[in-house]
């Protein structure tokens, strides 16, 4: 039999693209977790629909790009670069991100934001429907269309007015607010509309699923059900579907010589000192300053620990181009500075923060030489030392300690907590930690969510 197709929609495809010459690019595969998920879902043939986040205005450029993605399973959305920026660096990621994560609208310029609130929000439109042409041009009957994340709430409803037999999923990848929140954007009905017009609608957790059916009963009227949310009689089935890693891929990456060679340097470099490990995109949502400010206190109260603990802090620049994320950046340097100005020595100093990503062999090194948790602190960009901002704590629970991040005091005891930890209590913690990572992977994440997906539209008909 021929294996079902999945058309994987998100805006940003796992592939950087460089381009060599008028009619030669040079690609490089972004391998992670979620990438080999969503390629590698059982009796499924995967393909990724998405923008390849350069500007390509000429035809021959747009044709060799096509070309060369083809054979990493990928296609192109192309999108000009007026719209690309009002869509992603303005209603995306400046607008819907702070939003959903309770941030707010950036402070000083809250006018300045509403005014052109409503151009972003048509190039948003606009490039959603972008998307839906790729995807419709590629559709064929019997595919699954799995669209991802907040950029692309527009995209089920442009789909479904293509063609309503088509099997539209959607993820969101971040949290959803409480109607509260969510009631404060102008685009409020329009957005909840348009994810509506999806079969499946997935959430990380519980709450966020709640959250969101919440919004469309107390925005909308519509009625709430177990199931989903119930309009005219026809349901949009809303679930939550937790995600977790590709827990393999590092049990692999530890046994090759080259990351063992690197953990016997780091171990070497770093004797005598333990290490602490952060590893996030710098964004204001992974709360690094929370993190050092609450690591400084810490020394301030721990002095004897001063040159026996260093924090390797790797920040990968990320939306450069948004004013917000610029701010972050030098907010983080000023505060890494002082801290090492203050806490240093001639020879060492409390914080090693780099501005960039490392390579997935680097990363593995690092975090097996921060403790028997290696691959265990990777299921969440939040932690830190198994100390747990967000995100995966509601899974980790019991293995990892939880903190409000909000708290800096709670934070820098924590951190001397878990420094202090017993040998005995940390093995503990790791075992109910790698069984949980171990047994919920990405790729069951991915299994789980198209198995329903084909599910509910089976249930619809048998309805109707
Ligand atoms: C978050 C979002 C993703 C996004 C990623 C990187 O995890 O949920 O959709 O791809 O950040 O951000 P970027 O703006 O570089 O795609």
């Amino acid at each position: 039999p021929m294996r079902q197709r999945l058309l994987v929609v998100a805006n940003r495809l796992p592939v950087s693209a460089v381009r060599r010459g008028e009619d030669s690019w040079y690609l490089e595969v972004s391998a992670g977790g979620l990438v080999s998920a969503l390629l590698g879902v059982k009796d499924v043939d995967a393909r990724w629909i998405g923008w390849a986040g350069v500007n390509v205005p000429d035809e021959v450029g747009q044709r060799a790009l096509t070309k060369a993605l083809a054979e990493k399973r990928c296609i192109p959305v192309f999108l000009d670069e007026e719209i690309a920026h009002q869509y992603y660096n303005g209603y995306c990621n400046n607008i819907l991100w702070p939003l959903f994560h309770y941030l707010g609208l950036p402070q000083e310029d809250r006018l300045a934001t509403t005014r052109s609130f409503q151009s972003q929000f048509d190039a948003y439109k606009r490039a959603n429907k972008m998307f839906a042409d790729v995807v419709n041009k590629h559709y064929q009957e019997g595919d699954v269309v799995w669209c991802h994340d907040y950029h692309l709430m527009f995209l089920p409803k442009c789909l479904k007015e293509y063609n309503s037999k088509m099997k539209v999923g959607w993820f969101l990848h971040t949290p959803f607010p409480s109607s509260e929140i969510h009631r404060t954007l102008p685009s409020r009905s329009e957005l909840l509309r348009s994810v509506l017009a999806a079969d499946l609608v997935g959430f990380h957790t519980y709450d966020y699923a709640r959250h969101f059916v919440s919004a469309c009963t107390r925005i909308l009227g519509l009625e709430g059900t177990p199931e989903g949310v119930e309009d005219q009689g026809k349901l949009t089935r809303v679930a939550a579907f937790p995600i977790g890693i590709d827990s393999d891929r590092f049990k692999r990456a530890l046994e090759l010589p080259a990351v063992k060679e690197h953990i016997n340097e780091l171990t070497h470099r770093f004797a005598g000192r333990k290490v602490m490990l952060g590893v996030d995109r710098l964004d204001m949502i992974k709360g690094i300053p929370q993190k050092i400010l609450a690591f400084e206190k810490f020394l301030e109260e721990n002095p004897l620990w001063c040159d026996k603990v260093v924090l390797l802090q790797i920040a990968v620049p990320t939306r450069t181009d948004v004013p917000e994320y610029q701010k972050l950046t030098s907010q983080v340097h000023e505060i890494v500075g002082r801290i090492n100005g203050r806490f240093g020595t001639l020879t060492a100093v409390p914080i090693h923060h780099l501005d960039r990503s490392l390579d997935f062999h680097a990363l593995c090194a690092l975090y097996a030489i921060t403790g028997s948790s290696s691959f265990v602190a990777y299921c969440c960009e939040k932690v830190s030392h198994l100390i747990m901002f967000a995100g995966a704590a509601q899974s980790l629970g019991a293995g990892a300690l939880l903190v409000n991040p909000w708290n800096i005091t709670e934070v820098a005891a924590s951190i001397g907590y878990a420094l202090n930890m017993s040998s005995d209590e940390r093995e503990k913690r790791h075992r109910h930690n790698y069984a949980h990572v171990t047994t919920h992977t990405a790729q069951d994440w991915a299994e789980t969510f198209v198995s329903e997906l084909n599910d509910t539209v089976v249930e619809a008909q048998l309805r109707t």
